[in-house]
């Protein structure tokens, strides 16, 4: 086992992605991805009982490319069961990674391969949909990027992957969740981290165009972000490129990333070198936070924002509204309570939440029935109601669909796999259902997931 010590400061200097190698062929072999326990240092204090992938941590990021075939072998080095999801890759159903609904669960020392072909280019990222509270809480959630077939034009490319850990002055785990946060917007942690790292500061060009890839794949916490530089766009949304032109988040409007969500902008760097840019979280009752800084190198680039094109869409169909059938989803708590059930491989005790008034019943469950069946090659509208207080940032698996109206807000027509509910939010959202397959269908703060507000969609 390789027993690296990563250092943490408020300055640590990390190494730059460089864009490097775009186009180099992938590699056709199976990766070989195992899931082992792993040692990191929070705050100068070291923290065993981590799961990564060794001997990487935070988990490595892995790399695609739109089209081509990726094999990736799941080896189980833990004593618990799991199974990999790879979040918003529209895979085959078989290869979704969800316990029971697409396969058995891989048991400790076992593995699984999982073999497809992304046919979308984007920011994606993978988590065990397994023990989920457990593997996740420790850090088992890592970056997918997926490469366009043909190179946009970037200088260099930079993954911040947001997560916050629960941990003792010692450096050891707190309780993954408590009740009281389950039922309510979740347990946060107190550790907030940018790959692991408080406010990591990388080196991109000067004056250069970087692609900065931000994921949310914390288990609670719905980011408020914002930049501190107007030399920057909106380029890509949860996976998919954005085909208008966004508002730029401020520090007044910032934009609400929800767990699972992510925003990918292009950032146009400062042209002298050592300046930087930041990446700006609005905490409760503090300034923004720093979570992460891109510091310019070198001699001056000299790029301007206006020479990257719109990136190419994704294939994902368009929904044809005026033959679409509506559904209603209802997302709130558990009536009269009910018995805590198993939620994708274990409980947590509770049941506080639940789909149309009804908790998931549990993993293995019979007459655990689809909360609805979509015919293949249809268009369907799907009405999602927020009866609680919490926001729930609301996940399907397999299919892509675009949010089109809310009771609140308007929305901006944009290819997700997340739809973020707010409070007394009832959004509508339309998808083209042409995935066969049992969809998960979820919320994505881990504690409302296996407390209850879980089920799936069936498309034949
Ligand atoms: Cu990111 Cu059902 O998962
Ligand atoms: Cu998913
Ligand atoms: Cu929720």
């Amino acid at each position: 086992m390789n027993r690296r010590d990563f250092l943490l400061g408020t300055a640590a200097s990390a190494g730059a992605l460089g864009a490097a190698g775009w186009g180099a062929a992938s590699a056709a072999a199976a990766q070989q991805l195992t899931i082992q326990p792993a040692r990191f240092a929070f705050r100068e204090k070291p923290t065993e009982g981590l799961v990564s992938l060794l001997p990487d941590a935070p988990p490595s990021v892995l790399y695609g490319e739109q089209g081509k075939p990726m094999r990736l072998r799941v080896r189980n080095g833990t004593p618990d069961y799991t199974a990999m999801h790879w979040h918003g890759l529209r895979v085959a159903n078989a290869m979704d990674g969800v316990p029971y609904l697409t396969q058995m669960p891989i048991a400790g020392g076992g593995s699984f391969d999982y073999a497809f072909t992304p046919p979308d280019a984007g920011t994606y990222w993978y988590h065990p949909h397994c023990m989920t509270m457990a593997q996740m809480a420790h850090g088992l959630t890592g970056v997918m990027v997926i490469k366009e077939a043909e190179d946009p034009g970037f200088d260099s490319d930079q993954v911040v992957n947001l997560r916050d850990f629960r941990l003792d002055d010692q450096g050891a785990f707190l309780p993954h969740y408590t009740a009281r946060g389950a039922a309510r917007a979740g347990t946060f942690g107190n550790v907030l981290t940018a790959n692991w790292l408080q406010a990591p500061v990388y080196d991109h060009p000067a004056g250069g165009l970087v692609r900065l890839r931000v994921v949310n794949s914390d288990t609670t916490r719905i980011y408020k972000l914002h930049l501190s530089t107007d030399q920057a766009r909106i380029i890509a949304w949860d996976g998919h490129p954005v085909e208008m032109d966004l508002p730029l988040p401020s520090a007044g409007a910032p934009l609400l990333v929800g767990p699972g969500q992510r925003v990918d902008f292009a950032v146009r760097m400062p042209a002298g070198e050592g300046q930087t840019a930041s990446l700006l979280a609005e905490l409760p009752g503090q300034s923004a936070r720093t979570m992460a800084q891109l510091r310019s190198a070198g001699a001056n680039l000299g790029r301007d924002l206006r020479e990257l094109k719109r990136l190419p869409a994704n294939p994902v169909s368009r929904p044809d509204l005026a033959k679409a059938d509506v559904h209603d989803f209802v997302f709130g708590w558990t009536p009269e309570g009910g018995p805590p059930n198993d939620g994708y491989c274990g409980s947590m005790g509770y049941s506080f939440w639940s789909i149309n008034r009804t908790p998931w019943a549990g993993d293995a469950a019979k007459g655990t029935g689809p909360l609805a069946v979509l015919e293949r090659g249809r268009t369907y509208v799907l009405r999602l109601r927020n009866e609680s207080p919490n926001l729930h940032p609301i996940h399907l698996h397999g299919l892509a669909f675009v949010p089109i109206r809310s009771n609140l807000r308007r929305l901006p027509p944009l290819v997700t796999d997340t739809m973020l509910l707010l409070k007394d939010e009832v959004a509508e959202i339309a998808l083209v259902a042409d995935n066969p397959g049992d969809w998960a269908f979820h919320c994505h703060v881990i504690e409302h997931q296996k407390t209850g507000l879980a089920g799936y969609i069936r498309v034949v």
